[in-house]
């Protein structure tokens, strides 16, 4: 095969598994955030802390997100304003997320992947509305992922293909997104990271403690859910990404997965379906979900 640089320069330098649970923002206590807290989670904030410093040896231009939180039901879409900025309020915990962000977007890029895509045959769509309010999920995993808020970023919508049709379905488009977005990239210039944001079992307690980073009650809601968590792990550190999209809808169905949002398909389909290990960066359980920090060093490992 010709080496990819022939076809514009650009490339996917690494792709992370970067969960997106509000506790996280609220148990580190940036200034940006409202509501104060006594820390906890640290498992996962350590794991995300290594993952930044694993990524400072990581040089690239854009940050390219898929996050579950940005639903969609006609086609998939795109953050097509330059800048935005606003006050961030999760609708579940608003006592624990009210975060100011404010936010720069690659519209080159996002235009790129979305003309791409459609050239492909997906409906497609670019969000141009100055006022509309960014998820929360996209919001989460940034500032952990780079919480100086200096690289601009590409947000693409969740396409609900799995609530209309079903896990198959949302895996074909998925695959499809992934191929779209890895030719744009590649096209465009640009070194990008990659970041799948979710979580992967996702059942999850439905009372809060009365100190919500009270860590003596978090734990993985059941010994089935940390069953699947430990395999799915195994295959994604064993290279066996083709068995993990294999085995999406049974882990969707019985683990209740998030990744039935599309994010982690659309990055393996990205990535090429990696077969090295990724670097494990933490494992933890947020209100009973279970959830991993990982990172592809895809151009160490000489992906494409
Ligand atoms: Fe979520």
């Amino acid at each position: 095969m010709l080496p990819r640089l022939f076809m514009g320069g650009g490339k996917i330098v690494a792709g992370i598994i970067a969960p997106h649970p509000p506790h996280l923002i609220y148990a580190e206590n940036p200034p940006q955030n409202e509501p104060k807290s006594e820390g906890g989670w640290e498992q996962l904030r350590w794991g995300y802390e290594r993952m930044r410093e694993s990524l400072e040896e990581v040089d690239y231009d854009v940050i390219v997100i898929l996050s579950p939180h940005w639903q969609t039901y006609v086609g998939t879409h795109f953050l097509g304003v330059e800048n935005f900025k606003s006050l961030s309020v999760d609708p579940i915990f608003p006592n624990l997320f009210r975060f100011n962000y404010d936010m720069q977007v690659d519209i080159e890029l996002a235009k790129a992947i979305h003309d791409q895509a459609e050239a492909d045959g997906m409906a497609v769509k670019m969000m141009e509305n100055p006022d509309f309010r960014v998820d929360y999920g996209t919001i989460v995993s940034c500032h952990l992922t780079r919480p100086d808020w200096d690289k601009p970023i590409v947000s693409i919508s969740s396409n609900r293909s799995r609530h209309y049709y079903s896990v198959e379905v949302m895996q074909e488009m998925m695959m499809q997104l992934g191929e779209s977005t890895r030719k744009a990239i590649e096209a465009s210039g640009k070194r990008v990271l990659l970041i799948a944001s979710n979580s992967l079992s996702h059942r999850h307690f439905t009372t809060e403690s009365a100190i919500p980073e009270d860590m003596s009650k978090e734990h993985i809601t059941s010994h089935a859910m940390h069953l699947w968590d430990m395999r799915i792990l195994d295959l994604m550190r064993e290279g066996k990404t083709q068995q993990v999209v294999e085995e999406m809808p049974e882990f969707v169905e019985q683990a209740i997965s998030e990744s039935d949002g599309g994010s982690l398909t659309w990055m393996f389909s990205a990535l090429e379906m990696p077969t090295y290990s990724p670097l494990m960066h933490g494992y933890g359980t947020i209100i009973g979900t279970g959830n991993v920090i990982m990172e592809w060093q895809h151009e160490k490992k000489g992906g494409v």
